[in-house]
């Protein structure tokens, strides 16, 4: 057959060959961040912090991905540049693989809303609002209409086992229920990226536990990316893909 053939006149399987196709390799998901010789520093005094000494880091689509290193080693740092909420001295990032140094500030609080979900170390609830208002916060910011962001909020505070809940301020919730409201808040617009910083830090054992559960099954369940900064070995120990920073610097991970 000529090879100016078109592809779709030509068969599926080449003449000859086997009937079973040796075992397919899974093809790695695309990348949905990839960063090239990330750099940051703060200044500090007189003295210049390098807290990223330039590396190159990719999130690939649905993966779950733990950020490992000692405190001080910028893992923060790099979850918020990956986050889009700061921006490098030095190097490129790229969202879906278009350069994120060519968009605005405007443009980037539209695509932290729009795509991303964030999980910090000391849950960052608004006060005065209720679990189901702190959920239902995102959707206010992107104008949902109020039947949806209730319907939608109850429904993932239940997701997170706060059933009952809804009406309860933060301060009136253990850390445990207080980071499932914010991992439910984090979900709220079916993010493409969680990012995910220390979020069992200030956990007992058992909270952290359920709640890296019900982050991990979300993760899956609605194919986002999960990006987590952690100390925690055990944390990391269920990502699928691990990566160590030491002094701004990554290191190959076991
Ligand atoms: N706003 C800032 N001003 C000055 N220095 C900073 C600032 N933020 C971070 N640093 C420094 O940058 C380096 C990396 O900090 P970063 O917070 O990213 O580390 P980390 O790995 O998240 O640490 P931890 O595990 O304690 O949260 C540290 O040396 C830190 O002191
Ligand atoms: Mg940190």
């Amino acid at each position: 057959m000529s090879s100016l053939t078109p592809a779709h006149d030509r068969p599926a399987v080449p003449p000859g060959a086997p009937l079973v196709q040796p075992a397919l390799v899974q093809p790695a998901a695309p990348p949905v961040l990839q960063g090239f010789g990330l750099a940051r520093s703060y200044r500090l005094g007189r003295t210049t912090v390098a807290a990223l000494a330039g590396i190159d880091i990719e999130v690939r689509r649905g993966e779950f991905l733990a950020l490992r290193g000692p405190s001080g080693s910028g893992k923060t740092t790099l979850v918020n540049l990956l986050g889009l909420l700061d921006r490098p001295d030095d190097g490129r990032l790229l969202l879906d693989g278009q350069a994120v140094a060519d968009l605005d500030d405007d443009a980037l609080t539209d695509l932290r809303r729009d795509r991303f979900g964030f999980v910090f170390q000391a849950y960052s609830l608004i006060p005065v609002l209720t679990a189901e208002e702190n959920v239902a916060w995102p959707l206010v910011l992107k104008g949902a209409p109020p039947a949806r962001r209730r319907e939608r909020a109850r429904d993932l505070l239940a997701r997170v086992g706060l059933q009952g809940k809804e009406g309860t301020r933060p301060d009136l919730l253990s850390g445990g229920e207080r980071q499932r409201v914010a991992l439910a808040r984090a979900l709220a617009n079916e993010p493409e990226v969680i990012l995910a910083d220390e979020p069992t830090a200030s956990l007992d054992s058992a909270a952290a536990d359920g709640v890296l559960d019900l982050l991990r099954g979300l993760q899956r369940e609605r194919r986002a990316a999960l990006v987590l900064a952690t100390h925690d070995e055990r944390a990391a120990g269920r990502a699928d893909r691990t990566v160590a920073l030491h002094d701004g610097r990554l290191r190959a991970d076991a």
